[in-house]
């Protein structure tokens, strides 16, 4: 089945809005429409960013959906600090990074929250990045394949298949992830492949739409060789996101 490629940028905790509407400027200076008609070029900025690209999106008709890092699953109540999902989706935010590797281990979010999290982010009408990936620790004492399964198997028990088949799920050894150390091809495709298997085992062929990243130290010159994977659909990019021409590199070197 033909996926359609996704390339999303994750900026963490970097850049004012000032910064954000210049970076998607020059992003789209540095991509044809074409490059991005043929993927889905994703920014998830901090929250203060979000209303600044929302409107430059839309006024200068750039081919990019807008992303957010996180969401909290209440909609509205007393919880100070906290964003909600309808707050998101006001801002025509499409998608949502659930549980990536920095909040469950930095802020302690486990896979109940993630799970939580994910589902607002549906019910808000939004597609979720459900972000799974092994410690280099895990890896070595050959629990990979055990601890990602259990964060698939928390993230997506008992959705329906069509809700499965919109998912994105980013496979992000934490090992990789703002080391300069990437995964190998090989390593990538094995992982991307376990978790369609298991998604195919439990919910069909609903599997074949699910769109798959890697993410851990995504670079212009390392994005074509990952990507050649079956069950790599794109890559989620931290560091190499933060300029615009690299992160254009990327989308183009994916397609
Ligand atoms: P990195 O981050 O590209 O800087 O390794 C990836 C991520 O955390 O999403």
């Amino acid at each position: 089945m033909a996926r359609k490629p996704i390339l999303a940028a994750n900026w963490k905790m970097h850049k004012t809005h000032a910064d954000a509407l210049q970076f998607a400027q020059k992003l789209h200076y540095s991509l044809d429409r074409d490059e991005c008609e043929r993927a889905d070029v994703v920014i998830c900025g901090p929250f203060t960013s979000l209303r600044t690209l929302q409107t430059v999106i839309q006024s200068d008709k750039m081919p990019f959906e807008l992303g957010a890092q996180n969401v909290y699953w209440e909609d509205k109540g007393a919880f100070t600090g906290e964003i909600s999902a309808p707050m998101l989706s006001a801002l025509d935010v499409e998608y949502v990074l659930v549980g990536h590797s920095e909040r469950r281990e930095i802020f302690g979010e486990t896979d109940e929250w993630v799970r939580r999290k994910l589902d607002a982010v549906l019910a808000g009408g939004m597609t979720p990045i459900l972000c799974v990936g092994e410690t280099e620790a895990e890896r070595e004492a050959g629990d990979k394949d055990a601890k990602v399964s259990r964060q698939i198997a928390a993230g997506t028990d008992g959705l329906a298949g069509d809700q499965v088949a919109g998912l994105v799920v980013a496979y992000e050894p934490i090992w990789a992830i703002g080391t300069g150390r990437t995964a190998t091809p090989e390593d990538a495709q094995e992982m991307c492949g376990l978790i369609r298997q298991l998604l195919r085992e439990s919910f069909g062929d609903a599997a074949d739409g699910t769109r798959i990243q890697y993410g851990g130290s995504v670079k212009p010159g390392n994005t074509a060789t990952l990507m050649a994977g079956a069950d790599v659909d794109g890559c989620l990019v931290g560091g190499a996101s933060l300029d615009p021409e690299d992160f254009a590199a990327i989308v183009r070197n994916a397609l």
